[in-house]
């Protein structure tokens, strides 16, 4: 969602500021604002459009000021105008506000202070929470207290952070629901929605939780709850470097991370598999082990592509541990109800670890007396710490918005996780050598499947005006297919629609006719000769036949259109290879039609809001 940064020291913040919105520009990007304090006045500079429209009309302009907040938005109340970008002021003009996440009771708050004689500039419920503090602040004279206040009246997320032309010293943050991060320097200090935006100055973190409000000052913070309690935090060494998070000479981040695939895999494998005892080995779940071992079924929650990759984990969980499965939606899941039991085990998947449905389905499970884990990529993030156990999936720092190591990596820990719980119920040693040994061999083939950008880039140029894209696939090359789908339609603004291929004839056959690419995911395992059908079927309609088939597959080549080869591998591990094509498919494709490939139309990174 957005992005938010600040900095108090001694060195000029707008520097700083504009920087750390470069790096976060990727959670939102649809306009961009700071709020420094300049010769005891707040001065708001702010704009419609990316970081560096606001930074070309700031080019000339050199501040003093040694404290500010910065802000990229991601928009939810009010359309992404001039008007409607943060920082918002209260009424007098005395505090500047940006915030992450949406007020939902901002309608109530506004009435009362519309009958306090309060007028708004823009449309966006962040500027009725400044406001409200703002009022507060006029009695309390004291803008901690006065935030801390207004929160406890506050319902929805937030992640706000605030400035005061009266306190010149301090800035006021507090978080519920979005994330926040203060980065600890030598008499400065950073704080931000995430690490991306403060490693090149510091690796000394402290993570805000929900309900905490923190006083911060350029060599120390306070941190208490909105209840005014206390607490001690901890100060947290990030494992990170600047190199992670930087493009590594690509042209795009997206790119940068299809390519380190075969790295990133390694890193999510490494340690974690025991060849000789045909079995894995992941310290994340030691401690839950029994209840793993007892549990009679295990729900995946997730969103998004984590949730295709979930998809994939239901598949592998129970083919080799024989545990029924179940996967939703976090959105679903969260508002239905569900039925759960205690020894139910709830797996939440999340790159960021930060995606508010899949947190608000954690925290439905766990008041159901469920055990809720996690699968996560960014450390220490949200649902890291509110889960009871988990795995990281090391892929390293995931910039671009289209996610794609982050699928790889979790299907690969989907294949450790389903390799320990299938040894613990009964899968013999020599299929789990078999297992153990092909997830080590998954990183060559990737690297081998990554060699297809050339003919990739043949069928971009043949189908580049396409309106359409539909992708099949059967078995864990359905979600596979799903995930085609998904990543041609967010960067390129194709429609694509990812189908079992067996399910085309009830209903999407219709669409086939000679304008429309099929992609077909048709690798050589046990239902090969029903994707063949289903090849036929489409071809019967004229349908323009891509397929992704294996290196040792000739049989096809009568009849597709255009061939894709790669590596064949054990069928859980499918999605992991076919993948690699697909996402170079959308990346070309993006390309071919100018299309901003790591900041795609209406997409964010992290969704931290419903
Ligand atoms: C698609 C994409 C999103 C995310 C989804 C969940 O490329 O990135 O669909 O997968 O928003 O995000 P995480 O995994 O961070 O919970």
């Amino acid at each position: 969602m957005c992005g938010i940064i600040g900095y108090i020291g001694f060195k000029q913040s707008l520097p700083i500021l504009m920087e750390g919105l470069r790096r976060l520009e990727y959670r939102g990007y649809d306009s961009t604002g700071v709020a420094l304090i300049e010769n005891g006045k707040i001065v708001v500079s702010k704009k419609a459009g990316k970081v560096s429209e606001l930074q070309s009309e700031l080019k000339n302009y050199s501040s003093p000021s040694t404290i500010g907040i910065g802000h990229t938005r991601w928009a939810t109340h009010g359309a992404p105008t001039d008007a409607n970008a943060h920082p918002h002021k209260d009424q007098n003009g005395t505090i500047a506000l940006i915030h992450n996440g949406i007020i939902e009771n901002y309608q109530t708050i506004k009435k009362k202070l519309l009958a306090e004689g309060h007028t708004f500039q823009s449309e966006t419920d962040t500027e009725i929470l400044s406001h409200f503090i703002g009022s507060l602040y006029e009695k309390t004279n004291d803008l901690f207290t006065a935030t801390r206040l207004a929160l406890t009246e506050v319902e929805g997320a937030y992640a706000i952070l605030i400035i005061s032309s009266k306190e010149k010293d301090k800035i006021i943050a507090a978080r519920k629901g979005s994330p926040l991060v203060i980065g600890v320097g030598e008499n400065e200090m950073f704080i931000a929605s995430d690490a991306t935006a403060l490693i090149s100055h510091t690796k000394k973190v402290v993570y805000l939780e929900d309900g905490e409000i923190v006083q911060i000052s350029n060599n120390s913070f306070i941190t208490k709850t909105i209840t005014d309690e206390e607490i001690e935090k901890q100060v947290h060494e990030l494992d990170l470097s600047f190199e992670q998070i930087e493009k590594s000479g690509y042209d795009h981040f997206m790119l940068k991370e299809i390519y380190e695939q075969p790295d990133s895999l390694t890193n999510s494998l490494r340690g974690r598999v025991l060849l000789e005892e045909g079995d894995a080995k992941l310290g994340g779940l030691e401690q839950v082990s029994d209840l793993l071992k007892n549990t009679n079924r295990i729900i995946i929650t997730s969103c998004g592509t984590s949730w295709h990759s979930s998809l994939v984990g239901e598949y592998i969980i129970e083919q080799l541990a024989g545990i029924p499965v179940e996967v939703e939606y976090a959105s679903e899941f969260r508002y239905r109800d569900p039925v759960i039991n205690k020894n139910d085990v709830i797996l939440a998947v999340s790159q960021s670890g930060e995606t508010a449905d899949t947190i608000a389905a954690i925290r439905e499970a766990k008041r159901k007396g469920a055990t809720a884990l996690g699968i996560v990529n960014a450390v220490g993030s949200s649902i890291a710490r509110e889960t009871a156990a988990g795995v990281y999936i090391h892929a390293g720092p995931e910039i671009g918005v289209a996610s794609t190591k982050a699928f790889t990596s979790q299907v690969a820990v989907f294949g450790l996780i389903g390799l320990l719980l299938g040894r613990q119920r009964g899968l013999q040693i020599d299929k789990g050598r078999i297992i153990a040994s092909e997830l080590l061999s998954l990183p060559d083939k990737i690297k081998k499947a990554l060699q297809s950008a050339d003919e990739v880039k043949q069928i971009v140029n043949e189908f580049k005006d396409s309106s359409h894209f539909l992708f099949l696939g059967r078995g864990t090359n359905f979600p596979t297919a799903l995930e085609g789908a998904l990543k041609l339609k967010e960067i390129s603004y194709i429609h694509a629609e990812g189908y079992p291929a067996a399910e085309m004839k009830h209903g999407p056959i219709a669409l086939i006719d000679n304008k429309m690419p099929v992609v077909f995911i048709a690798p050589k395992d046990m239902l090969y000769e029903k994707v063949m059908s289903n090849i036929q079927e489409v071809r019967a309609r004229g349908g323009r036949i891509i397929a992704i088939a294996n290196e040792d597959d000739h049989e096809i080549d009568e009849f597709a259109e255009f061939v894709i080869r790669v590596p064949r591998t054990l069928s859980y591990f499918g999605p992991i290879i076919n993948i690699i094509p697909l996402q170079l498919l959308a990346y070309y494709m993006a390309l071919a039609r100018n299309c901003n490939v790591d900041q795609p139309r209406n997409l964010a990174k992290s969704v931290t809001v419903e």
